[in-house]
């Protein structure tokens, strides 16, 4: 018989992980941060290579672990696979994001619940009444999610890279089609949508130049 642990030991535990996961890893490998970020690409070409359920439980419980504001996780997600989900797609698109929308083996609805807030009693059960802040704050609301959500679509990115996916993220579409179709009468609002899948890289472009870190940073 196990007993469940009490919150003291969950926070030690917790603690002896962390300190562990960073004496055995360091930091990430080469390989990895080329994967990830020096190298990856955005993708307009698809190729004829299905992306299975597996996959997709596969990349939300990757990246459902990278944190969001009182952990609210108010991003949520529509993998828009089959034909018929796709037609619904077609016409909220712009012009030039519709050919390679329909070739892409998925593409993934980015949203967020501007309700989110009815679960934090469960995903942050550390204060009392955790979503009181939120429950006649519309406005509020709707920053908190917009803010969280678009970092989870981001994270999304990054896990799709890390599994050997590749991505296209775009925001050449109208939201409001896009809720209208797929979102009716719920709580969540589309953000952007993410073609996903495993490239065509002759579609690719030359690698545009990225701001110097003196553009855009100072260190204080
Ligand atoms: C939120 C977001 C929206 C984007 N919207 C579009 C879009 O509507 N159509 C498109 O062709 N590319 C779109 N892009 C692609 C960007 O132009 C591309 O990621 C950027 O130029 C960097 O390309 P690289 O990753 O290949 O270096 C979007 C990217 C992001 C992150």
């Amino acid at each position: 018989m196990t007993r469940e642990l009490s919150i003291e030991e969950q926070d030690a535990a917790a603690r002896v992980d962390a300190a562990r996961l960073k004496q055995e890893i360091a930091r990430a490998d080469p390989q990895t941060l080329r994967l990830l970020f020096t190298e990856a690409r955005t993708h307009n070409g698809w190729r004829d290579r299905p992306v299975s359920d597996g996959m997709l439980h596969a990349l939300y419980d990757l990246m459902k672990w990278a944190p969001t504001s009182m952990n609210a996780q108010p991003g949520r997600f529509v993998f828009v696979r089959s034909a018929e989900a796709k037609e619904k797609l077609r016409p909220t698109l712009s012009p030039g994001n519709v050919d390679k929308t329909m070739a892409a083996p998925v593409t993934v609805i980015i949203g967020q619940d501007v309700e989110f807030w009815r679960h934090l009693d469960t995903v942050f059960p550390v204060m009392d009444d955790p979503a009181g802040g939120f429950r006649d704050n519309a406005a509020g609301s709707e920053m908190f999610a917009f803010r969280n959500g678009t970092l989870e679509g981001a994270y999304l990115i990054l896990a799709a890279r890390a599994l050997g996916l590749d991505t296209g993220p775009m925001s050449g579409f109208d939201n409001a089609k896009v809720d209208a179709a797929f979102f009716a009468g719920t709580t969540i609002r589309s953000n952007f949508l993410v073609n996903l899948g495993y490239a065509d890289e002759t579609r690719i472009f030359r690698r545009l130049p990225r701001l110097a870190f003196d553009e855009v940073a100072e260190i204080v």
